[in-house]
């Protein structure tokens, strides 16, 4: 339920303030720090909630639910087909989504990681094995996601050249192998029991994975496919590949290119226009 209830919000937050949060994310960010910070504070305080706190808000902002669940949102929003209102709906904002999602997320590290990282450190054996390789999969996660998360801000991802911050997003998929596991670790344990809700979180991750990982070879594909006829070199393959948290598929160089040949299948470069939210002029720099 706790994750119906992240997925909900996060669709509230798409649905009502999408378009403010493409055009003016800064207060999004701001409210998300303030809640993780506090948080922390309260994890570190060790303070006792009243029980619907501790069973509908702490879960969601502390256990990684919201995090979670606005992940889940960056990773389908490539599945959706081009044009249709989830592409058009989620594509814009993958990259504010995962940026909130990298907040709350340092939040649920502090939170959980207080009590199982000093495990993890200092007494392994009182760990379950899933718990134990769950934690060390976060420390994978968060060697991934830190650099994905930072240049996810435009103000940094503009001082990076587009190749090498596209060759970097790529590793946006290797994060999200890697969230199913960490999920998968913890859940599956609790889904045997038969401990309600856990099946289901079992479901929506891994189904989210799957989707995000199916968009990337279509999009790898298409952008090959019209690379070859439009006689680009495979960099376009590659550059479909480039997943990432906001995942553009090609540059603005090979777009013009394609741009010229109506024929061609557009499914590899509309993805870019989705991303940027802007049109695409010269320099691939414009367009990511
Ligand atoms: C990039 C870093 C991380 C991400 C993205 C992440 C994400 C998540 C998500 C999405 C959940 C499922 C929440 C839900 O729907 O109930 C979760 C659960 C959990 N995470 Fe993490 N996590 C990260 C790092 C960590 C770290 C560092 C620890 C501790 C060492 C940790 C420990 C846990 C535990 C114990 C649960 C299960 C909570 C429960 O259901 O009782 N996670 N994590």
């Amino acid at each position: 339920m706790v994750l119906l209830v992240s997925l909900a919000l996060a669709l509230l937050l798409v649905l009502l303030s999408g378009k403010r949060l493409r055009t003016a994310p800064g207060p999004f960010y701001l409210c998300a720090a303030l809640l993780s910070l506090a948080v922390v504070v309260c994890a570190f305080a060790g303070i006792r909630f009243p029980p619907f706190v501790t069973a509908w808000i702490w879960p969601v902002l502390a256990r990684g639910a919201l995090a979670g669940a606005l992940f889940v949102l960056v990773m389908v929003a490539g599945a959706f087909p081009n044009g249709s209102m989830g592409a058009r709906t989620l594509m814009p904002i993958r990259a504010p989504l995962s940026i909130l999602a990298g907040i709350f997320t340092l939040a649920h590290n502090v939170a959980y990681g207080k009590t199982y990282f000093v495990a993890l450190f200092t007494d392994a054996a009182s760990l379950s094995a899933t718990t134990l390789l769950a934690a060390v999969c976060s420390i994978g996660m968060d060697l991934v996601m830190l650099p994905l998360w930072i240049t996810s801000f435009p103000v940094v991802r503009k001082k990076m050249h587009a190749k090498a911050w596209k060759r970097l997003q790529r590793w946006a998929y290797l994060f999200y192998a890697l969230l199913c596991l960490h999920i998968l670790l913890l859940t599956i344990p609790n889904a045997l029991r038969g401990r309600p809700g856990y099946g289901l979180t079992v479901f929506v991750y891994t189904a989210a994975d799957t989707a995000a990982h199916a968009a990337a070879h279509a999009a790898a594909h298409a952008g090959a496919d019209a690379a070859t006829h439009a006689g680009a070199d495979t960099t376009a393959h590659a550059a479909a590949h480039a997943g990432g948290f906001p995942q553009p598929d090609l540059s603005g160089r090979y777009l013009q290119r394609f741009r010229r040949r109506q024929s061609w299948d557009l499914r590899g470069y509309h993805r870019i226009c989705y991303d940027s939210g802007r049109h695409h002029h010269g320099h691939p720099h414009h367009c990511i």
